[in-house]
């Protein structure tokens, strides 16, 4: 049992199957990812001795704004009464969350709609939306008494996990497909000091064989079929509504690769609609890349069929290049209790929405763009309607990838099984030769364009 002494009632919370026909529940303090009895994934459950007063947490949470304590200032554990830990938790933490929430007019109007808000989650310590969730899983590793962590990864988690254990003095280990992951991403993870293992083959083989090297309990995994990753990257519905003031937007957009955010965001707004925090949740939608959108296949049929995993999943949205995602049922309960949309962006699409997410002066990664691109389609067939408040969630900062941006404006970029995307906001460097003058007259035309 764990109480939460500044919500004055005791709550125990519990690892449980999220299998309907299962349901079994496990201690906290247990080293598990799946069920262990039906191979369902985990779900953390708080059961409350006395339902917490939704008026007191929205003020403690406040509050805990103007504190110094470490804690309070991460914008994760200042919401550490729904985690599970005693609030007297010492985390592992980076200061992350507390990401801003940008208003973007150019991008509404590329999307036709009034207004759009950007979610940034690339205003993390690492660049992505995975220090949220890191924070968490890392400090379970350590109450576990873990010595080494270790995650498959397209780039960002290895990033973030590389962090997290740095600062816990934990040994990492991260496996990535060799040759797919930007350079950034790459290059973050072996400062941190990270033991980077390339393999052959892609992420899906990666997260295979992680898994299977976690089964004799060498090695604590913190991909995010870990129930607290999720429980650390919940944390932004809260910061979201309470940037809000509360006020839920109608709709909140992600992009969906392995489907740990999307399940995470459902189970924020989830939570804090049992609490009465919120009036309502927003409806969930999900954007995957074209060439790598088994989810979205599977939410476009009759679902009769088995959920099919894609063999070969192509996109040069490299963090979301995912064929075998591990978290779809719980992305599809959020989905589906929100009354959301799955749906695809081809290369193009997302190539060109992620410009102009730049000339909003916001910028983010490619998968990050897909939502953008999702808006727009959703706004064309009348999901989403003009006058709707609208969230998209940008997952990571634009410096994860200058290759592709670099290509994208030098025309240069190429998708496989896509060929060419000549985009339609090339923006190339113009080389001025010919001294002041031509400078000038360069800068004096670009002044009247303005
Ligand atoms: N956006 C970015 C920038 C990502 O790095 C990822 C996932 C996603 C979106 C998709 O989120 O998997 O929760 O649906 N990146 C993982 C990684 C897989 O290893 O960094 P998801």
């Amino acid at each position: 049992m764990i109480t939460h002494p500044n919500i004055d009632s005791p709550t125990t919370f519990e690892q449980r199957c999220i299998e309907a026909s299962c349901s079994a529940a496990y201690s906290i303090g247990e080293r598990i990812y799946v069920c262990p009895r039906c191979g369902g994934l985990l779900d953390i459950e708080a059961q409350y001795s006395q339902q917490p007063d939704a008026e007191t947490l929205k003020r403690l949470w406040l509050n805990r704004k103007q504190s110094f304590v470490e804690s309070d200032i991460s914008g994760v554990w200042r919401f550490r009464d729904m985690l599970p830990f005693t609030t007297d938790v010492v985390p592992v933490s980076l200061r992350e969350g507390n990401t801003p929430l940008y208003d973007a007019p150019r991008s509404a109007t590329y999307c036709q709609i009034d207004s759009l808000q950007l979610k940034h989650q690339g205003a993390n310590p690492t660049g992505s939306f995975k220090d949220t969730g890191m924070t968490v899983a890392v400090t379970q590793a350590v109450r576990l008494g873990a010595r080494l962590v270790a995650c498959a990864s397209t780039g960002n988690t290895a990033a973030s996990l590389a962090a997290y254990a740095a600062r816990a003095n934990l040994a990492c280990a991260i496996m990535v497909p060799t040759g797919q992951i930007s350079h950034a991403k790459l290059a973050q993870a072996l400062d941190y000091g990270a033991k980077v293992l390339e393999i052959e083959g892609n992420f899906d083989s990666c997260m295979r064989e992680i898994r299977i090297l976690s089964d004799d309990g060498s090695l604590y995994l913190v991909n995010s079929i870990n129930p607290f990753r999720i429980e650390g990257q919940k944390t932004v519905a809260f910061e979201l509504a309470e940037q809000m003031n509360w006020q839920v937007p109608d709709h909140l957009v992600v992009p969906g690769g392995n489907l740990g955010n999307s399940s995470a965001l459902g189970k924020g707004f989830r939570e804090l609609h049992a609490l009465g925090l919120v009036e309502r949740m927003p409806r969930i939608s999900v954007v995957q890349a074209a060439g790598a959108a088994p989810f979205a296949r599977y939410f476009s049929e009759d679902r009769k069929s088995e959920f099919q995993d894609e063999a070969n999943p192509q996109t040069l949205a490299s963090a979301i290049k995912i064929g075998a995602p591990v978290s779809w049922k719980k992305a599809l309960r959020a989905v589906d209790e929100t009354s959301g949309q799955v749906l695809t962006v081809t290369e193009h699409e997302i190539a060109d929405a992620k410009v102009i997410i730049g000339r909003d002066g916001i910028g983010c990664e490619p998968a990050s763009a897909t939502t953008v691109a999702g808006i727009r389609k959703l706004q064309a067939s009348d999901f989403i309607k003009g006058s709707e408040t609208v969230v998209a969630l940008l997952t990571g900062h634009v410096l994860k990838d200058t290759d592709y941006v670099n290509k994208y404006h030098s025309d240069s970029l190429k998708a496989e099984g896509v060929g060419a995307i000549s985009g339609s906001y090339r923006n190339p460097p113009v080389r001025v030769s010919g001294g002041l003058d031509e400078l000038r007259s360069v800068l004096r035309q670009l002044a009247s364009e303005t």
